[in-house]
């Protein structure tokens, strides 16, 4: 068995059925362009007959990308592979991921048939994509909770009717990591023709043992992991990249390699983070803010004598280079140009022009300016097409007196004014902004998260808006934290109020 492990990663489709992780197809292309530097072997692009968008964002990876195989997912319906090789016609090596489900409750419930049915339907698919492509891919759905004899069944089936990778997730998250190695091993040792096709691990976070039981399942005998840029996906997530590649790269006993340059990893975890809205939690392992900090007197004296005394990877390996110069008001152009560089994003001209004229009046307010800073400043190039844009905002507050507000809006290059008054400066300016929208709409959810440490730092805000029944999620992130929160409101409102 060849000790090579393929690296699927999944962010844009997986990752990206995350409420509010939504990407517009630049930001995709975007994507898609640092996983290929990064050197995955297969992207899942999307899942094309889902909509309109999901298939021009495989189109347009396709044509974007050249080395990684582009991969699109498909139910197991003729319309959905069929649809699914028309999004893949311009990609260099493509790849249908097409499946059922094969535990006895989605049988039941979900298609409320039998085993064998499933089986032929399983067959039928595969044997449908096979005449649109080569390299076709079956998942069996909740193959986790999926009983191994039968497992073994619908495995064999498929790779008799032309399956080159078999895909068995742990769709729930349920499996305990000797549960899983186990699952794994019986298809090696069970199935006829498992030598010929590449066995795929899929694992769900839900009991936090995503890595543990990829890791198992690799170990067992699959080798091509499914992943995601920090783990994102449904729910808890699905396994992430960064934490595979890192233990494998750790544990060079294990003898697997990857062909990812993991000098990439952290730029990749930013981007996604910042494209995405999706905050990295300080203590995730490998790209969290503490991942590599120690605080304590014992620690930093031991680390300072010796790395090793309590640091496994080297964080240079991962592309966290501390010593980098921190950008201040006096940092030029090209300065700005190579930390974007260093982060995995290449602007044009006319696009870093705007983020170092966005970057100069950011260093006014904030002393040191952060990765974070950074990516947030790049991202909001994407911003600036809105239609409905902020134009001025003044909010008076304090103790004892009402919080009012005056807004100024450009709505696609018409200016318009409106006053409110609220419980807070922040409800205020949502009502200002209100008063000159006029449409029916509710916010549903409202957060606010200070980035890190001082209190000149930079506030993100998530908001959910709720206008005929349908939920829009808006983003933004400023010093000013009013400001953040009507910017965010506007983010959410552009999305229905075309
Ligand atoms: O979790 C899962 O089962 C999936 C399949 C569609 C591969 O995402
Ligand atoms: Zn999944």
């Amino acid at each position: 068995m060849s000790d090579r492990l393929y690296i699927f990663d999944t962010t844009l489709r997986d990752g990206e059925q995350v409420p509010g992780c939504q990407l517009n197809t630049v930001e995709k292309i975007e994507v898609a362009k640092t996983l290929e530097a990064l050197g995955v072997d297969v992207i899942e692009a999307g899942f094309p007959v889902s909509s309109p968008g999901d298939f021009n964002s495989v189109v347009e990876i396709s044509k974007a990308v050249t080395w990684p195989t582009i991969c699109a997912l498909t139910r197991a319906v003729e319309n959905d592979i069929r649809v699914a090789a028309e999004a893949l016609k311009y990609a260099k090596r493509g790849r249908i991921h097409t499946g059922i489900g094969t535990s006895d409750s989605h049988i039941k419930y979900k298609f409320n048939s039998n085993r064998e049915e499933i089986i032929e339907r399983a067959v039928a698919a595969v044997s449908f994509a096979k005449r649109f492509v080569e390299d076709v891919q079956f998942y069996a759905e909740d193959a986790g909770r999926t009983d191994n004899e039968y497992l073994a069944r619908v495995i064999e089936a498929v790779i008799k009717a032309g399956a080159t990778v078999v895909n068995i997730p742990d769709t729930t998250g349920y499996c305990l990591p000797s549960e899983f190695a186990a699952k794994i091993k019986y298809l090696v040792d069970h199935v006829d023709g498992i030598d010929k096709v590449t066995i795929a691990t899929h694992c769900h976070n839900d009991l936090g043992m995503a890595t543990a039981n990829t890791m198992s399942g690799i170990i067992a005998g699959a080798r091509q992991a499914e992943v995601t840029i920090n783990g994102i996906g449904e729910r808890a997530g699905n396994t992430s990249l960064e934490e595979v590649v890192m233990a494998f790269k750790s544990h060079r006993e294990l003898g697997i390699e990857t062909n990812i340059n993991t000098q990439h990893i952290y730029g990749a975890s930013r981007l996604v983070s910042n494209l995405m809205n999706m905050p990295v939690q300080p203590n995730k392992a490998i790209v969290g803010r503490n991942a590599f900090a120690h605080s304590s007197g014992i620690h930093q004296d031991g680390v300072l004598k010796n790395r090793e005394s309590y640091e496994i990877i080297d964080p240079k390996d991962v592309g966290i280079d501390e010593n980098s110069i921190v950008l201040t008001a006096r940092s030029g152009r090209a300065a700005l140009k190579h930390r974007l560089h260093i982060l995995g994003i290449e602007l044009t001209k006319e696009q870093l022009d705007k983020t170092y004229e966005a970057f100069l009046r950011f260093a006014d307010k904030k002393k040191e300016i952060t990765d974070d800073d950074i990516m947030m400043l790049a991202g909001k190039h994407h911003a600036s097409t809105r239609r409905i844009k902020l134009d001025y905002l003044q909010v008076t507050s304090g103790v004892g007196v009402h919080s009012v507000a005056s807004v100024g809006l450009d709505i696609a290059g018409e200016k318009f004014e409106a006053c409110a008054s609220g419980n807070g400066p922040v409800d205020a300016a949502i009502s200002a902004v209100k008063n000159i929208i006029r449409r029916t709409m509710t916010v549903k959810e409202f957060l606010i998260q200070a980035i890190s440490r001082g209190s000149n730092d930079v506030g993100k805000v998530h908001i959910t808006v709720e206008h005929d029944g349908v939920q829009y999620y808006g983003f933004s992130a400023n010093t000013d934290i009013i400001a953040a929160s009507a910017e965010a409101f506007i983010d959410a409102i552009n999305k229905f109020a075309k």
